[in-house]
C-alpha cells in the first residue's frame, strides 16, 4: 500500500536483512510448554499463524537463561537445558516457512520471580507492588546475589545463548528492561551494590556489559543480538531515567549490540509497560526518538502502537527503525497482511482492555492462560471454550461513547481503524 511505504521499507540488522519494520516482540503466552520445558505445538501454531501476517520480525519468550530466572513456574519457555533445542528447531523450521526473521528474547526475572526467595543484586532491594503483575507474582525482598552466582548468571546467558543459534533463531534479544534482573542492576532503586557491580554508573552496566561480552564470546557475529532496555523506569530520580539511556546505548553500541528496542516501565510502574485505552497511543515512542539521536544502530519503539498508519507515521518522522507491534499481533495475527493490502479497515484493533492478556483472571503467578478478549481467533483457544466466536470488548460502553458513536462499530463491539482510537 502507497500510504504504509515506510513501514513496508526492508531494513538491515547487522548481517539480517529484515523485509519490513513491524516487529512482534517478545510476549510470554502462559501456555505452549510442556512438562519438560519444551516448547510444543500448540505455540507453534500460534507463531506460525503470526508468521503467514509476514511482520518483518517476530520474538518469542521472554525465555528464561536459568532456573531461577523464572517469571512463573509454569506456561515461560527455558534455555538452560539442551533438551529444549529440538522443539525449538521444528518451531524455528515451521516459521521459516514464512519468510519472517524469528528471534528469542533471553530473560532472567531476578526479583520479579513467583520463588519463596528469589534473587537480586541486593537484598534491600524495594519490593515492586503498586501494579497488578507486582501484586500477584512477586513475594517477599530477594536475596542478594553474591559476585560468584552473578558471574554464573552471566555464563547463563551465554550458554542459553549458543542454545538459540543451535535452534535456527535469526537474532536474540537480551531483557535489560522491565524491571527484570539487569534492568535491576542498572537501577539504582533496586541496586544497592556496594562492590564492582553497584555504586557508580559504570559499576551497575557492568552485568549487561558482561552479559553482552558473554554472548558475542560463545556465538561471535553469528546472528545479530539486541537489547531490549527502558527509556525510563518512571520510578523518579532513584530510577532509570531517559539520560542513563542515553548514557548507555552508544556503549552499547560499541559492544557490537546491533538493535535496540526501546521500553519502559517495571512492575512497579507495569501501567507504562503495558499501556492501556487510557493512555494516549505510542505515549512512550518519545523514548526511543531520544534514544536514536545517539546512535546508528537500529532502534524500535513500542508501546500501545496499534495502527499500522501511525506505524508507518513513526518510521516516516524518523522517531524509530522499528515498530514493535504487541498485543495488535494478539487481537489480529493478519494485521501486517492487513495492512499490506490497505485493508485497513479490515484489522481487529487491540482495545488496550488488558484483560485477556494481562489480566487473566488469576495473575501471573497462577500462570493462567492468555486469551484476547477483542478477537475471536486469538490463536489460544482452550478445550471446552464456547467463546471461540464470540467478540468481546469488555470495555464495551468506554468504547462506544469514545469512538463507535461517530464513526460506526460492528455489533457494538469493535471499533474500526478509520481513526477510531480506544
Ligand atoms: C501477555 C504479554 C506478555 C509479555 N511478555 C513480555 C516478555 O516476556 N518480555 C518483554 O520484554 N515484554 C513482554 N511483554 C511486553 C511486550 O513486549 C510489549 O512491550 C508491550 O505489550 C507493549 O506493546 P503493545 O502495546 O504493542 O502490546 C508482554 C506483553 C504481553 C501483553
Ligand atoms: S485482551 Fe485486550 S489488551 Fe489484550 S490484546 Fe486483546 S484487546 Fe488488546
Amino acid at each position: 500500500m502507497e500510504k504504509l511505504k515506510h513501514l513496508f521499507q526492508p531494513l538491515k540488522i547487522g548481517s539480517m536483512e529484515v523485509k519490513n519494520r513491524v516487529v512482534m516482540p517478545a510476549m510470554g503466552m502462559g501456555f505452549g510448554i510442556d512438562e519438560d520445558g519444551c516448547v510444543n505445538p500448540q505455540l507453534t501454531e500460534f507463531y506460525v499463524e503470526r508468521a503467514r501476517g509476514r511482520p518483518g520480525m517476530m520474538t518469542v519468550g521472554g525465555a528464561a537463561v536459568d532456573p531461577m530466572g523464572l517469571i512463573t513456574p509454569r506456561g515461560m519457555e527455558v534455555l538452560w537445558d539442551d533438551k529444549v533445542i529440538p522443539a525449538f528447531q521444528e518451531m524455528v523450521r515451521a516459521v521459516h516457512k514464512y519468510d519472517v526473521k524469528f528471534g528469542i528474547q533471553l530473560l532472567h526475572a531476578g526479583l520479579q520471580s513467583y520463588f519463596e526467595q528469589p534473587v537480586g543484586p541486593s537484598e534491600h532491594s524495594p519490593l515492586p507492588k503498586f501494579t497488578y503483575s507486582a501484586a500477584t507474582t512477586v513475594k517477599t525482598s530477594p536475596r542478594g546475589m553474591s559476585v560468584g552466582e552473578v558471574k554464573e548468571c552471566v555464563k547463563a546467558f551465554g550458554s542459553a545463548a549458543e542454545r538459540c543459534v543451535k535452534a535456527g533463531f535469526d537474532f536474540l534479544e537480551v531483557n535489560a528492561g522491565h524491571g527484570y534482573l539487569i534492568n535491576q542492576f542498572l537501577t539504582p532503586y533496586f541496586n544497592k551494590r556496594t562492590d564492582e557491580y553497584g555504586g557508580s554508573y559504570e559499576n551497575r552496566i557492568r552485568f549487561l556489559l558482561e552479559v553482552i561480552r558473554e554472548i558475542r564470546g560463545r556465538i561471535g557475529n553469528e546472528i545479530p543480538v539486541g537489547v531490549r532496555i527502558n527509556g525510563d523506569d518512571f520510578l523518579g530520580e532513584d530510577g532509570w531515567t531517559l539520560r542513563d539511556a542515553c548514557r548507555l546505548t552508544p556503549i552499547l553500541e560499541k559492544e557490537g549490540v546491533n538493535y535496540l528496542n526501546v521500553s519502559a516501565g517495571t512492575y512497579d510502574t507495569g501501567h507504562i509497560s503495558l499501556m492501556s485505552m487510557y493512555r494516549d497511543q505510542g505515549a512512550i515512542v518519545y523514548l526511543a526518538e531520544e534514544v536514536k539521536k545517539h546512535v546508528s544502530i537500529p532502534v524500535m519503539a513500542v508501546g500501545r502502537i496499534k495502527n499500522p498508519i501511525m506505524a508507518d507515521e513513526i518510521i516516516k518522522e524518523g522517531k524509530a527503525d522499528l515498530v514493535g507491534m504487541g498485543r495488535a499481533h494478539l487481537a489480529d495475527p493478519e494485521i501486517v497482511e492487513k495492512a499490506r493490502k490497505g485493508e485497513i479497515a479490515d484489522i481487529r484493533l487491540c482495545l488496550g482492555c488488558a484483560r485477556g492478556c494481562i489480566d487473566r483472571g488469576g495473575g501471573a503467578r497462577y500462570s493462567h492462560k492468555l486469551r484476547c478478549e477483542s478477537k475471536s481467533r486469538s490463536g489460544v483457544l482452550h478445550k471446552g471454550d464456547t467463546r471461540r466466536e464470540e467478540i468481546r470488548c469488555q470495555e464495551r460502553l468506554g468504547c462506544r461513547r469514545r469512538a463507535c458513536g461517530i464513526r460506526g462499530c460492528q455489533t457494538g463491539s469493535l471499533c474500526r481503524t478509520q481513526g477510531c482510537i480506544v
